[in-house]
C-alpha cells in the first residue's frame, strides 16, 4: 500500500507549497462544532483522515468510514491522542458494494444520530480497468455510485436533522481538476464496462466530472446545501498499491 498525503507531508500541508498555504487546523481555529455529526468516507487515509481529524478536534462527533477497519482504528487512536474527548466512531463501509452501502445507512439510521454532515472522500486511482463484482470500473463505482447510494439512503437523516435542529445540512463531494481530462465528450458508458475502451486518467476524470454532476444536481434537485471542493495536487492510492502523483 502506498502512502497517505498524511505520512507524506507530516500532516503539515504548508509543506507542498503555493496554493496550500493554509491548513484545516487554522481554517477552523475559534470554531466550535459541538453537536454536530460528520460522516467522512475514505477516513483511514489523506483527506478524509485530515478531515476527520479537525472534525473532531473542533468537537463534532465523527463517523469514520472505509474499507480498512483495522487502520480506521489505528486513525482513531491518533486522534483520540490529539484530542481525548474526541467523539469518534467506526463503521465500515465499501462505497464499490451497494449491500454494504445499504447496510452502513441503515445501521447508521438504528443510531439514532443526527446527521448535519455527510463527506463524500472516498476515492481510489485504477491505473488498470478493474472491475467490481457487478462488472463496473472501480472509480466510477467508488466516487460516483457508491456516494450516490450513499447520499440518497441518509438523505431523510440529513433533512430530519436540519429540520430538527434549524441548522442547514451539508453534503461535501471531493472533487478533482482531472474533471477536465476526462474522455472526449465526457462520460464515456462504454469505457465503465469495457476494458478495451479503458484509460486510467481519463476514467478517473469522468468520475470527477460525475462527482460534479452529482453535487450539482443534489444541491438544485433535492434542496441539501451541497459543495464539491477541489483540492490541490496530493496523492492518492492506486487500486493495486503504489502511491502516485495525480493532476
Ligand atoms: N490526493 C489528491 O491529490 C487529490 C486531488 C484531487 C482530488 N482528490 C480526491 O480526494 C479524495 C481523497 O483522496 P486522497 O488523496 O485522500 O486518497 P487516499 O489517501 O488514497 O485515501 C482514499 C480513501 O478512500 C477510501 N476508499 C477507497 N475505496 C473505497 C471504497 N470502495 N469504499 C470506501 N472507502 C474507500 C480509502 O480507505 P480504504 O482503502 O480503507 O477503504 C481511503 O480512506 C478522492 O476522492 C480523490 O479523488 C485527491
Amino acid at each position: 500500500m502506498g502512502q497517505s498525503i498524511g505520512t507524506l507531508f507530516g500532516g503539515n500541508l504548508n509543506s507542498l507549497g503555493g496554493g496550500t498555504s493554509i491548513t484545516a487546523d487554522e481554517v477552523t481555529k475559534n470554531l466550535s462544532l459541538n453537536g454536530l455529526t460528520a460522516i467522512v468516507t475514505g477516513a483511514s487515509s489523506g483527506l478524509g483522515k485530515e478531515c476527520a481529524r479537525v472534525l473532531a478536534k473542533r468537537g463534532a462527533y465523527v463517523i469514520l468510514a472505509a474499507r480498512r477497519v483495522s487502520v480506521l482504528e489505528e486513525v482513531k487512536a491518533l486522534i483520540t491522542a490529539e484530542t481525548p474527548n474526541a467523539k469518534v466512531e467506526i463503521m465500515p463501509l465499501d462505497l464499490c458494494d451497494m449491500k454494504s452501502v445499504h447496510q452502513f445507512a441503515e445501521e447508521y439510521k438504528r443510531k439514532n444520530l443526527p446527521l448535519n454532515l455527510l463527506m463524500n472522500n472516498g476515492g481510489i486511482f485504477a491505473k488498470h480497468f478493474t472491475p467490481t463484482a457487478d462488472g463496473i470500473e472501480v472509480m466510477w463505482m467508488t466516487h460516483v455510485v457508491g456516494h450516490y447510494a450513499l447520499t440518497m439512503c441518509l438523505m431523510d437523516k440529513l433533512k430530519e436533522t436540519a429540520a430538527q435542529s434549524g441548522v442547514e445540512s451539508r453534503i461535501v463531494f471531493t472533487g478533482s481538476e482531472a474533471h477536465r481530462v476526462a474522455y472526449e465528450g465526457g462520460i464515456n458508458f462504454d469505457a465503465l464496462t469495457d476494458p478495451s475502451k479503458y484509460t486510467a486518467y481519463q476514467a478517473y476524470g469522468q468520475s470527477k466530472i460525475g462527482d460534479i454532476l452529482l453535487a450539482k444536481m443534489i444541491g438544485e434537485q433535492l434542496k441539501v446545501l451541497t459543495n464539491l471542493c477541489i483540492p490541490e495536487t496530493l496523492f492518492i492510492h492506486v487500486v493495486d498499491g503504489d502511491a502516485i502523483l495525480v493532476n
